[in-house]
């Protein structure tokens, strides 16, 4: 598959407290952390992973997490300054921060814009004080509205994550939300389904049957009420959960599902990068201080740096690419896999209105969004040699 460019991520594993649904790497540490010490770790890594990928230019940059607001604006420059210096920035380049909306991260904002961030994305999660108690935030709605606004007036490009498909969360209430969401965005919109995660308090809620989420049937008008929203005010769903103004798409979750190349740096961070010998996947010791004691004594945490087979990259593309709406490109996936799903089993999934083809793409239809992972998994099953598909196309014809 060509490359889609080449990304930098930045995972910060630290919030201030544990919200009870969340399963990412995110830790508390009540008595604080030496920032200095992880920002020189970081460096570290940085340096390590320019050795590894040689010559790319950076397209994106992407700080997640936890909550990378907790940074100070210092320690974000000093990062950007590193990969600039590292490996030379596209003239374009998107630089992100997940930021929480609490008013003490939103004075930092004017120090981040300063430092060269220029997008931010803001965990609102919900405009509604009790919802927003009930999903266990520490802001307000009144704090998430104000930092929309210094957020606004501060970066180029914007965008806010909000959390539906909540316990007893009414169409109409959603609707309503919603309404005032999209009055109060920018150009992108991040729409997640509450999703129970193993471990986390609320998956143990919801054994007890005490935290009761909308069945398959409501989750589905909740969600077509979304894409009817947000189609009508002009941010089209471009994956399952992000809206977008044509052309305001977050580029570093493009870069994840076009299939790109990306450094992942800090405790528990990705990477995917192209070697000599062909897609390599990497990951990164979860545990931050284990992660910080690793790079004191090597230069980095990384755990494995393992060489992807053919079939297991075009089960990567698969998965990546048929997230987003302008689907996936058969020649592309050919080129990587050496394979491509049958005839027969296209067919049989556009005959059910799962997924619909042109000449060159296949993509998930509105019908078949809530069950991607289902059609991931039969068209992976059903990729065969190219000799093979070509063979049955010119039988077919
Ligand atoms: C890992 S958080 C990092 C950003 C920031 N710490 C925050 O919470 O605002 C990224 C986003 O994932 C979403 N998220 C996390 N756990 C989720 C869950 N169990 N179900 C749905 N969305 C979830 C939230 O919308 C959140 O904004
Ligand atoms: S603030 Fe964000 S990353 Fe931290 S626990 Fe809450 S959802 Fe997870």
């Amino acid at each position: 598959m060509p490359s889609a460019g080449f990304g930098v991520y930045v995972h910060w594993p630290f919030c201030a407290s544990k919200c009870p649904y969340c399963d990412f790497n995110s830790h508390v540490r009540a008595g604080g952390i030496d920032e200095a010490r992880f920002v020189a770790a970081y460096h570290q890594e940085l340096r390590h992973w320019a050795r590894l990928t040689p010559g790319r230019r950076v397209g994106s940059i992407f700080f997640g997490g936890g909550t990378p607001s907790l940074l100070s604006p210092g320690a974000v420059g000093s990062l950007l300054d590193a990969i600039a210096a590292l490996w030379g920035l596209d003239p374009e380049v998107e630089i992100t921060l997940e930021a929480n909306p609490s008013s003490v991260e939103a004075g930092r904002f004017a120090g981040y814009r300063a430092a060269g961030v220029n997008r931010v994305s803001l965990g609102v999660q919900s405009l509604s004080d009790r919802e927003l108690r009930a999903l266990g935030r520490l802001h307000t709605a009144a704090e998430a509205i104000a930092a929309i606004e210094v957020t606004r007036n501060t970066f180029p490009r914007f965008s806010f994550d909000l959390i539906y498909a909540r316990p007893q969360q009414t169409l109409a209430a959603w609707r309503t939300e919603l309404s005032h969401a999209l009055k109060l965005a920018g150009q992108h919109l991040s729409l997640y389904q509450l999703t129970i995660e193993a471990g986390t308090p609320f998956a143990a809620l919801n054994a007890l049957g005490k935290l009761v989420i909308p069945d398959e049937e409501r989750a589905a008008q909740l969600y077509e009420t979304t894409q009817e929203a947000t189609d009508r005010a002009g941010l089209p769903a471009y994956e399952i959960s992000n809206h977008a103004a044509p052309g305001e798409e977050c580029r570093h979750n493009l870069l994840y599902w076009r299939y790109g190349e990306y450094a992942g740096i800090g405790a528990g961070a990705h990477g995917r990068r192209l070697a000599s010998d062909g897609r390599r996947a990497t990951s990164t010791e979860l545990h931050p201080e284990r992660w910080l004691a690793a790079v004191e004594a090597a230069g980095h945490a990384l755990l494995t740096d393992t060489l992807l087979t053919p079939a297991e990259e075009a089960d990567e593309a698969l998965l990546m690419g048929l997230r987003l709406s302008e689907g996936l490109n058969l020649a592309d996936l050919e080129r990587l896999a050496g394979a491509r799903p049958s005839g027969a089993a296209l067919e049989r999934l556009v005959r059910r209105g799962l997924i619909e083809r042109d000449a060159a793409r296949i993509r998930v239809t509105p019908a078949g969004r809530p069950i991607l992972n289902a059609i991931v998994v039969e068209l992976a099953r059903a990729l065969e040699p190219i000799e093979a598909a070509a063979a049955q196309a010119r039988a077919a014809t």
